[in-house]
């Protein structure tokens, strides 16, 4: 309700200034994390040899303030977990039975997102850096973005029991969090996955509903 009214009045605050271009309003909507992101294509060349970078991937928890550019935080979220096979919709990270249940959620200065790998782009979920509200470490504020790895059970089958649905769940937030550690080693970025989080309140924060779980969050950034 908060974000319509929030939306109506920034509507109407253009609507009475006819020299805004739909380019301007679409920056200040972005600066207020209003709005869906369209990321740019990921390029899906180059970057380190894959020996290389498995010779660099460690955890680093030093961050530098400087946001990723959009192109990086396109190739990044390609390489978690995009569409690497559009005949198919299969991803960079595989799934028993091909689930398909990680959604990846980013929490970036502007606001909080969910990754779309469909349409290669953050779907606008709210407003506002809650980046610090991902962790209790307190180098987890001073990260560029968190992702938020979230397994949605009702994508499993229906017969497995939770204990099975938690095993799985956690194998491919894994999957994932591996594939980010090795872009960011390619990439030049500091990253660090982490479980030590208040799960209750962030999961309240991201409006999940019952079948939703948070099963990891990873900080990533800039080295200082
Ligand atoms: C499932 C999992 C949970 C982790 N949770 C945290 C965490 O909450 N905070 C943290 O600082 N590091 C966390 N880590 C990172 C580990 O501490 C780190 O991977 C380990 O010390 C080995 O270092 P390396 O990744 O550089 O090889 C976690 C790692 C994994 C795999």
């Amino acid at each position: 309700m908060k974000k319509v009214i929030i939306f109506v009045l920034l509507l109407l605050i253009v609507m009475a200034q006819p020299a805004f271009s739909g380019e301007a309003m679409d920056k200040l909507l972005l600066s207020r994390g209003l709005k869906d992101i369209k990321l740019p294509a990921p390029v899906k060349s180059g970057g380190m040899p894959l020996m290389e970078a498995f010779n660099l991937r460690s955890s680093a928890r030093e961050f530098s303030s400087k946001d990723l550019p959009e192109q990086v935080l396109s190739d990044l979220l390609w390489a978690a977990c995009g569409i690497n096979r559009p005949e198919s919709g299969k991803k960079t990270a595989p799934t028993a039975r091909n689930w398909q249940d990680t959604d990846i959620f980013v929490f970036l200065g502007s606001g909080i997102y969910l990754y779309e790998a469909g349409e290669h782009k953050l779907k606008f979920i709210r407003s506002g850096n809650h980046i610090k509200a991902t962790g209790r470490q307190d180098f987890v504020e001073k990260a560029a973005l968190s992702l938020i790895f979230v397994s949605d059970f009702s994508k499993m089958d229906k017969k497995a029991v939770r204990e099975d649905k938690m095993m799985y769940a956690g194998i491919h937030a894994g999957c994932i969090t591996q594939n980010v550690y090795l872009y960011c080693a390619s990439a030049g970025l500091n990253t660090v996955t982490r479980r030590m989080m208040d799960f209750e309140a962030l999961a309240s924060l991201m409006k999940l509903s019952a079948d939703q779980t948070i099963v990891l969050a990873q900080s990533i950034g800039y080295r200082p």
